[in-house]
């Protein structure tokens, strides 16, 4: 199929190249001009394993091609999945200004029938706004279709998610719609399922809501059992057991990060209290969320007495391993909160230094070249983000370095036992 995709962000990027690895002709336009020539030149402007390569070969075979002109984008497909960004507000409501401007370019230059697809991820309604605004703006007589096909690959995997989803869906209003899609996803060989368009915006919403209210929950139960002597991991494995909760997602440690999970609680909340439901779950989600951050500067502050003037050396500054990305990353707040108080911070991530250093909340961390760099001298190491490279560290090197050999881990990646009988203090989350 011939498949434009608007926005050529972590989703766009990753859709455009599976589609085209899929055998479609695939065209991917974004209005910034550095990354549409850097992406032509054959550079990623993002770390995701597998990713460089899979663009690679589909540039080769002439499946992908990249541009900053939406007309061209436009007349050449006849699929457009609009995958722009929808950030949020000071409010914490959805900003859907690019989705309107992209579906207003849209309607102008449609000469003939197109599928417009929204695949970035929106509250309930959007579809609708977006099928008015075509026919608001489209030439008279010219037809097209709007569906909701939500995405829902994690960063770290996303082009295995993409391939191998667990269910695809296709919220629809026609017959024509509905089969273009399930077409398009026939080769991936998973359930598709068909709904209407708000359903297929409500079904993304609650998804990621329900796994971040897991996040919390587990959360909210490692803190009973710190203050019981009990174990979160033995209690999550007790209760992942049980088919009916499953073992995913019940990682105790800092809480959810990423510019997915607390912008999309924000504007599922948000959404709900303007359909007049007050979704009083979600808001405590989200502050058990922000009270987890900070529980790890009090876990600090418990062993190392006072901080002022304390060396802390973090291990993993992205908001989960596999990723370059920094938005909303736990280790903004933590961090900003340790130099608050008076820390010297020493800072190690395999990928994500470079976008580290350009945010407000870095000024004045010392990058390392490695983790020993990073605990060098240091009074206590923190684990923010459970690299596997951290699990595999020489742990009698890294006592040697410290200045005194305590570990706060927020990420539970150490047997405390273990830890114990080498010789560190250890504090993680959940586990005595
Ligand atoms: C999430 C969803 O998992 C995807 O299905 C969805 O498509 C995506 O958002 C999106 O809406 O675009 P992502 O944000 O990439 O994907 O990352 P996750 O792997 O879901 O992790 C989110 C956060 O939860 C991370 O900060 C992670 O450290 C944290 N987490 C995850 C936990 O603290 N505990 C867990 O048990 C699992």
């Amino acid at each position: 199929m011939k498949i434009a995709v608007i926005g050529a962000g972590y989703v766009g990027l990753v859709t455009a190249a599976c589609l085209a690895d899929l055998g479609n002709d695939v065209i991917c336009n974004d209005i910034d001009s550095g990354k549409i020539s850097k992406l032509n030149r054959g550079a990623i402007p993002i770390y995701e394993p597998g990713l460089d390569d899979l663009i690679k070969r589909n540039r080769r075979e002439k499946r992908i091609k990249f541009t900053t002109n939406l007309r061209s984008a436009v007349e050449s497909s006849e699929v457009i999945f609009i995958a722009v960004g929808t950030p949020p507000k000071d409010s914490g409501e959805a900003d859907l200004t690019h989705i309107e401007a992209v579906a207003r370019d849209i309607a102008r230059y449609m000469k003939s029938y197109h599928l417009v697809v929204e695949k970035s991820t929106t509250p309930v309604e959007t579809g609708i706004w977006i099928k008015k605004t075509l026919e608001s703006y489209a030439r008279k007589g010219v037809k097209f279709d709007v569906a909701s096909n939500p995405e829902f690959l994690r960063e770290g995997s996303a082009i295995g998610d993409f391939m191998r989803p667990d269910r695809i869906i296709i919220g629809v209003e026609s017959k024509k719609a509905e089969a273009i899609l399930t077409e398009l996803y026939r080769p991936l060989g998973s359930e598709i399922i068909v709904t209407n368009i708000n359903s297929a915006e409500i079904i993304k919403h609650a998804s990621n809501s329900f796994l971040a209210t897991k996040i919390s929950f587990i959360n909210a139960v490692a803190n009973i059992c710190e203050r019981s002597g009990a174990d979160v991991e033995e209690v999550a494995r007790g209760m992942g057991l049980d088919k009916r909760i499953g073992r995913s997602f019940l990682d105790a440690g800092i809480g959810f990060g990423g510019f997915c999970f607390p912008k999309d609680i924000e504007a599922f909340i948000h959404i709900s209290e303007k359909l007049g439901y007050n979704f009083e779950l979600l808001k405590s989600v989200k502050r058990i969320n922000e009270a987890q951050r900070l529980l790890l500067v009090k876990k600090v502050e418990k062993v190392l007495w006072n901080i002022k003037g304390k060396t802390i050396g973090v291990l993993g500054l992205a908001f989960k391993p596999n990723t370059d990305d920094m938005r909303f990353a736990p280790s903004s707040t933590i961090i900003e909160k340790l130099k608050q108080e008076g820390a010297h911070i020493r800072a190690y991530d395999p990928q994500s230094m470079g976008r580290a250093r350009q945010l407000p909340e870095f000024k004045g961390v010392r990058f390392c070249k490695d983790p020993y760099g990073a605990v060098k001298g240091a009074d206590c190491a923190l684990i923010v983000t459970e690299w596997n490279e951290f699990k595999e560290l020489d742990l009698k090197k890294i006592k040697k370095l410290m200045c005194q050999p305590v570990i706060v881990d927020g990420r539970n990646i150490y047997e405390p036992k273990m830890m114990k009988d080498l010789g560190f203090k250890y504090n993680c989350i959940g586990r005595a």
